[in-house]
């Protein structure tokens, strides 16, 4: 496995690849969600990247960027178990020379994909998102991208944007991966403590179980998460909750 740090050692591994190339995107503190789509990426294509990068840009707050959990030296060794081939994780500076100068931005209006939950509850989200990823699109120029539907409004988008740039890259939405208590793997879990981590099952359950938005809004609120929102499109029940000052999200099928 080879790891490049900066951008002019990656564009020369670059060079060297041939074969197809798949590409998973991640900020890191790896899990077995993440696992999963570089699983699939490994199954479907020659060579297998992943990047590791905590994205500034995506985050609209100060402390939540700071506490975002980092673990290197641990993802290096699951990514290497896995057999990855290729890891890129640049420094900020050199993935934004002149900031957000030029970025992609969804016009947040009436009907706008990025105006709905997250984009609506965390402004500048999807714009960080979006243009962090085709930064890293281009940079890889895969035949393919895995994502997953855990963040199912994040896939959309990436998707749309995808095809309204003709970015040459494939991309695909991977399942939800979960713990046997139905709580969504994620990197935020480890900022949970143990009776936490144990409560927050119950997002996933509100979701499945109620029988409409409103009343999984009352378990939640009832079993004291303060909710950000529950919400219901395209066949599936999305929401979004806060547990001792971390924010989960999750959303299930219909
Ligand atoms: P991150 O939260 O690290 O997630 C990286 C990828 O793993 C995303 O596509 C996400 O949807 C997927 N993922 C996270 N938890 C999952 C789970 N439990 N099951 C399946 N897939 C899961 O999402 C981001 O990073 C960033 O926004 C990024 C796209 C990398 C841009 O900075």
């Amino acid at each position: 496995m080879r790891v490049s740090n900066s951008l002019t050692e990656w564009k020369q591994r670059r060079e060297a690849l041939a074969g197809t190339i798949g590409f998973v995107p991640t900020m890191g503190a790896l899990h077995r969600g993440h696992a999963s789509l570089v699983e699939r990426c490994l199954s479907e294509n020659d060579t297998a990247v992943v990047s590791i990068f905590v994205n500034p840009t995506q985050f609209n707050d100060a402390t939540d960027f700071a506490r975002y959990p980092r673990s290197m030296n641990a993802d290096l060794d699951l990514l290497e178990c896995l057999g990855v081939h290729e890891v890129l994780a640049p420094e900020v500076a050199e993935l934004y020379p002149s900031g957000l100068r030029f970025r992609v931005e969804e016009p947040v209006e009436e009907n706008a994909l990025s105006s709905l939950m997250e984009g609506r509850h965390r402004p500048g989200f999807f714009t960080g998102v979006l243009t962090v990823v085709l930064k890293l699109l281009n940079l890889v120029r895969a035949e393919r991208a895995y994502f997953g539907e855990k963040d199912y409004q994040q896939l959309q988008l990436i998707t749309q944007m995808a095809r309204d740039l003709f970015i040459p890259t494939q991309i695909f939405g991977c399942p939800t991966v979960r713990e046997s208590s139905g709580l969504a793997e994620s990197s935020r879990n480890a900022l949970l403590s143990p009776a936490a981590r144990g409560k927050a099952a119950c997002l996933s359950r509100a979701l499945a179980e109620a029988r409409s938005a409103e009343e999984a809004n009352q378990w939640l609120e009832a079993e004291g998460f303060a909710v950000d929102y529950v919400e219901e499109h395209w066949g599936r029940r999305f929401g979004a909750v806060h547990l001792e000052g971390v924010r989960l999200i999750d959303n299930v099928p219909l």
